[in-house]
């Protein structure tokens, strides 16, 4: 069994082929993770394919049904998940690492992308557990915002990052959730932009101090 399920919501999920065949992802596909793609327009109760419709009270812009999205979770669980149900929308909760790492902790979350004006409120109030922005910016959907969601999850399973890669990166316990010192590597040498002497001294001590002191000063700006 997956280590972990991620069951996404789209009206696009052909947009997800990109994801599915970059790593990390493609490497965890099948063994470490199961993720499955759903389309509300294959399971809307409406009638050719109809999603979504106007905002009562006027305006401009189409939004996602509550009716929709509940017949498409009742078509995949046979009623309310059991699983955390995530609407991807700026009006929610800032994504960050201490929530991605207290997501990753799921055996299986789901996810839900509008577009357009967004969701029927009623979706995010009555069908959701939870409401997750990516940043405090408008996207023109939620496809983006799900697939950076499923690639910081990812990264955090098993065998989906080369050994150690995942250590020590910014936001990490190693790091006290700080930031990340500067990499360099060859040329030692260019246009007399010089690497730091102390990288190439061989002296992993004085090295190891160095990217402290660099992760901590990049940190409390
Ligand atoms: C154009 S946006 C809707 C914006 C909404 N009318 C508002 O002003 O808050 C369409 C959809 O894109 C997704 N989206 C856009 N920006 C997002 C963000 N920063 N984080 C998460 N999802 C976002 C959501 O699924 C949203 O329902």
């Amino acid at each position: 069994m997956a280590a972990l399920r991620l069951d996404v919501f789209t009206q696009i999920p052909h947009a997800f082929a990109w994801l599915t065949e970059q790593q990390p992802v493609a490497g965890v596909l099948g063994t470490e993770l199961e993720l499955r793609l759903f389309n509300y327009r294959d399971t809307t109760p409406l009638r050719a394919g109809q999603v979504d419709d106007e905002p009562y009270g006027g305006g401009p812009g189409m939004v996602l049904r509550v009716d929709v999205v509940a017949a498409a979770l009742e078509a995949v669980y046979g009623g309310r998940p059991e699983q955390r149900v995530i609407a991807l929308t700026p009006q929610g909760v800032q994504l960050d690492q201490p929530l991605v790492e207290e997501l990753a902790e799921e055996p299986a979350l789901t996810l839900l992308s509008s577009r357009f004006e967004g969701f029927d409120e009623r979706i995010v109030e009555h069908l959701c557990t939870d409401a997750i922005s990516i940043g405090p910016y408008v996207l023109s959907g939620g496809e983006l915002p799900a697939m950076v969601l499923v690639d910081a999850l990812v990264r955090r399973l098993p065998g989906a990052l080369a050994a150690g890669s995942g250590e020590h990166e910014s936001f990490s316990v190693e790091l006290d959730g700080g930031l990340e010192y500067p990499h360099y590597t060859r040329p030692a040498e260019f246009h007399g932009w010089e690497v730091p002497e102390v990288l190439l001294s061989g002296n992993h001590g004085h090295i190891e101090e160095w990217r402290r002191e660099q992760s901590r000063a990049r940190s409390v700006r």
